[in-house]
């Protein structure tokens, strides 16, 4: 349903920096509610390559394809969810939801009904007219979630949502999340640098290696997605997964901050 054709991306550097190759001709296919996630040191290029797709900035070359179709800046298809918290604090659970419903132009009619079923999904009864301050992280992060998932995208994007959370928590929202993506069979593209959350979530995980930013390797799951949960990391399988990517990664320290492209 993606393609992403040979993306470039380079920084120009700013007040006599060097330039930055951010992403050296990334190529990749997506199937349909096909769940990647894509792990590498920090400073490879996995923020930028998701803000490309995003539409938040533009590529120096390359091209991405849609459903058939080329996408230029943001998309009606495509939903975001950052690390940071990106609620807004002056409105509640459900007004945040419906933010996301009305500024796509969902009559107001529609709203409440699906408001009221985003929130089903993602877990937030009772917590209705709470505000962010009132709510944990993680509940911050269901918010943040439910608004991106509310206009129906077939993409979601996700740049190391539970980054910030305890361990706990986000073993919690993974399993949350497999349940959420099986509901709605979208298309996910996740972040993380956490092994076992990569191991626990991906069809395919894509491992990117820095200087500059490329594909280094594609490891499929062995693990069905049925099968795919937080009981899992016991298992041998899982052990197995992590261990083979620690073994990519290892080999690719991150990013001195004096690194030349
Ligand atoms: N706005 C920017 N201007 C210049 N260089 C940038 C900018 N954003 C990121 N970079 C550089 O591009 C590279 C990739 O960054 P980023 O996509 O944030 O990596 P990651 O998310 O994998 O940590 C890094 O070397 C970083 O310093
Ligand atoms: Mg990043």
């Amino acid at each position: 349903m993606l393609t992403i054709n040979d993306l470039t991306l380079r920084y120009e550097g700013v007040g006599g920096a060097r330039p930055v190759l951010a992403l050296d001709r990334v190529s990749l296919s997506l199937a349909s509610g096909e769940f990647i996630v894509i792990i590498g040191p920090s400073g490879c290029g996995k923020t930028s390559l998701l803000e490309v797709i995003g539409g938040f900035r533009e590529a120096t070359s390359g091209q991405l394809i849609l459903d058939g179709e080329p996408v230029h800046g943001p998309h009606p298809d495509i939903g975001v969810v950052f690390q940071e918290d990106s609620t807004f604090p002056w409105l509640t659970t459900e007004q945040n939801i419906e933010f996301s419903l009305k500024h796509r132009g969902v009559p107001e009619h529609e709203r409440a009904s699906r408001v009221a079923a985003m929130i089903e999904l993602i877990g937030m009864r009772g917590f209705e007219k709470h505000r962010p301050s009132q709510l944990s992280g993680g509940m911050r992060q269901r918010v943040a979630l439910g608004r991106a998932l509310a206009p129906k995208p077939k993409l979601l994007l996700m740049d190391e949502p539970f980054g910030a959370l305890d361990e706990q928590s986000r073993l919690t929202l993974g399993d949350e999340l497999l349940r959420i993506w099986r509901a709605t069979a979208c298309t996910i593209i996740f972040i993380t640098h956490s092994l076992s959350e990569a191991a626990m979530l991906a069809d395919r995980v894509v491992v990117l290696q820095p200087r500059p930013g490329r594909i280094r390797d594609i490891v499929e799951n062995p693990t069905s997605p049925r099968d795919r949960t937080s009981e899992a990391i016991g298992t041998r399988t899982f052990t197995e997964m992590t261990a083979r990517l620690w073994g990519m990664l290892k080999c690719d320290p991150a990013v001195p901050l004096t690194a030349s492209p």
